[in-house]
């Protein structure tokens, strides 16, 4: 690996972080978030040490599905400011080397997109196959993705006697992208917005593009065309993926061998397999499918996280492993949602104890791929269990202890979302208490962003799984051409010591080095290692060897 592949495929050793511009800061005091509240807290972003911010859809909307119900795909949504005030973010952003990626929803439209109310209109409309259409009730139709709000996945539209297809919420039908002028459509789309300045696309619902019908979507063909299209207008864009499936599939999805469809997606089923582990205090769920994780070409990459703004679903688990899970983390029903998820964020799930909440991010940090947060982890943020459904965990950024967290300066009543209350409010979690305090989370991202970032065998190396010989510790092994690393993690709330044999390669009495405290440990000749370990501990360790060119 050379240093100028490094910077060319940014991703491969990016900082993501997710945020929703009307919950993040309300800079007019109308209590709704916007484009100038976000680009005053760019430096708040960059000090942290992101690399990259995706733009959750900003995009006009009835809001029936929080902006993921789009009326117009060239548009910004007004309450969040105009075009002119997004551009400024992305001037800033890039000004602090900052990359921007968009929400790119092109599953489905709002039911009030102009397009969807031409093709209602009548059959012979020209909008008509804009959308997917059909007599009757295909046979074996799936069930939908909101089993709680919707029946199926057809709907009559009355006027017409036609039923169109909707995999999401009944107003937001599926477009067809069978049909070549919606495929030109989509990607004049894409163009507009890399002109602006983006840098790449998070795909939405990427399993739902694929419709079976006559003719059918080829999605794989369809990505590979998007794919192709952006990086010839950009080289150095990305799309990154939302593809909850089995390993196998997303492979599929990367482009196989070729590489050529999406550049990243998210790990679903790792992220998973995570809260099983943490449910058990058993490492082994997690480390198998590490280990299962198909290896993938050099451009592309694993994105990894630990929550989103979605319900933490836990449909790739057996039902009795989702029981484990939901009985550890979200034991009332109020918790739960769609029967597959769970609507809390990590430090309520995991009772506040900050040990054990550093843990998880210390691994988040240290799997191999890229970290994606979504915004408020940083400073340990709760859930608004009074929010219906998934807006629970999208409350106002909490910036102080203030009224409205600092959010805005408009009554409460007022707010886009309310905000989380005691416990986890403002008045004992927020950014400005946690800037300085040096012990404070806040304090933790940051350095554990900094050794991330000088640790590009993070994103690049090869993983070893290594046998510490105790279920309940994860020890892994990067390595990279320019140096390796290994990480400890105890899942377990009592104390471990383990032994290990370093990978091959990295030698005997090899010097490894902490890097997230003072000191080290040194191999013995067969290389073993002996560490002991707190509740819930976390290591990082670099593999010394006499030249390394780095500065930690
Ligand atoms: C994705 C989004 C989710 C949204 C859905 C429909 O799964 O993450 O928030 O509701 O797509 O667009």
């Amino acid at each position: 690996m050379r240093l100028t592949d490094t910077g060319d495929l940014w991703w491969k050793t990016a900082v993501v972080y997710c945020l929703d511009i009307e919950t993040f800061m309300d800079f007019n005091d109308d209590g709704v978030g916007d484009f100038e509240g976000l680009a005053h807290r760019i430096d708040y972003l960059a000090e942290l040490g992101v690399t990259c911010l995706w733009l959750m859809p900003f995009y006009p909307t009835p809001g029936r599905d929080d902006g993921y119900d789009i009326i117009d795909f060239y548009g910004v949504d007004s309450r969040l400011g105009h075009h002119g005030d997004l551009v400024e973010v992305l001037r800033t952003a890039k000004d602090r080397g900052m990359r921007v990626i968009a929400d790119l929803v092109v599953n489905h439209t709002s039911d009030q997109h102009p397009w969807f109310k031409a093709s209602r209109s009548s059959r012979d409309n020209p909008f008509r196959d804009f959308y997917v259409w059909r007599d009757e009730i295909p046979k074996g139709a799936p069930t939908n993705v909101f089993p709680d709000k919707e029946d199926g996945v057809w709907q009559l539209d009355e006027k017409t006697g036609q039923y169109y297809l909707h995999n999401f919420y009944h107003h937001q039908p599926d477009i067809n992208l069978a049909n070549p002028k919606v495929r030109d459509e989509i990607a004049k789309v894409i163009g507009y917005w890399m002109e602006l300045g983006f840098s790449g696309f998070r795909v939405d619902a990427v399993p739902f593009l694929q419709q079976d019908g006559d003719p059918g979507v080829d999605p794989h063909e369809l990505l590979r065309s998007l794919r192709k299209y952006l990086t010839r207008r950009a080289g150095d864009s990305v799309l990154l993926g939302e593809v909850n499936l089995p390993f196998e599939e997303q492979y599929e999805y990367f482009g196989g061998e070729a590489s050529d469809e999406l550049t990243m997606q998210f790990d679903f089923v790792g992220m998973q397999n995570l809260y099983l582990s943490l449910a058990r205090q058993d490492a082994r769920p997690l480390a198998d499918s590490l280990r299962e994780r198909p290896v993938l070409a050099q451009e592309s990459q694993w994105a990894n996280f630990v929550r989103n703004h979605d319900e933490l679903t836990l449909d790739k688990l057996t039902e009795a492993e989702r029981m484990e899970v939901f009985e550890a983390f979200a034991p009332d029903e109020g918790m739960r949602v769609f029967d597959r998820g769970i609507r809390r964020r990590l430090p309520t799930m995991l009772a506040g104890d900050p040990r054990h909440v550093r843990m998880v991010y210390s691994l988040l940090f240290s799997l191999p791929g890229t970290p994606v947060i979504f915004y408020g982890e940083e400073i340990g943020m709760g859930e608004n269990l009074e929010q219906p459904g998934r807006l629970a965990v999208r409350t106002p950024m909490q910036w102080n202890s203030a009224a409205n967290g600092g959010f805005s300066r408009a009554r409460s009543r007022r707010l886009v979302a309310p905000v989380t209350p005691d416990g986890f409010g403002p008045a004992h979690v927020n950014a400005a208490d946690q800037r300085t305090d040096p012990d404070s989370l806040l304090a933790f991202f940051e350095k554990l962003i900094r050794r991330y970032r000088a640790s590009v065998e993070i994103g690049w190396g090869e993983l070893t799984i290594i046998d510490a010989g105790v279920d309940c510790v994860l020890v892994h092994a990067i390595q990279g051409t320019e140096g390796s690393m290994i990480a400890v993690h105890n899942f377990s709330s009592d104390p471990q010591v383990i032994d290990f044999a370093l990978p091959n390669g990295m030698g005997s009495n090899a010097e490894l080095v902490e890097l997230l405290r003072d000191g080290g440990v040194v191999a013995d000749e067969k290389g073993r290692v002996s560490l002991a370990l707190e509740a819930f501990d976390h290591r990082w360790l670099r593999v010394h060897s006499t030249d390394d060119k780095r500065l930690s």
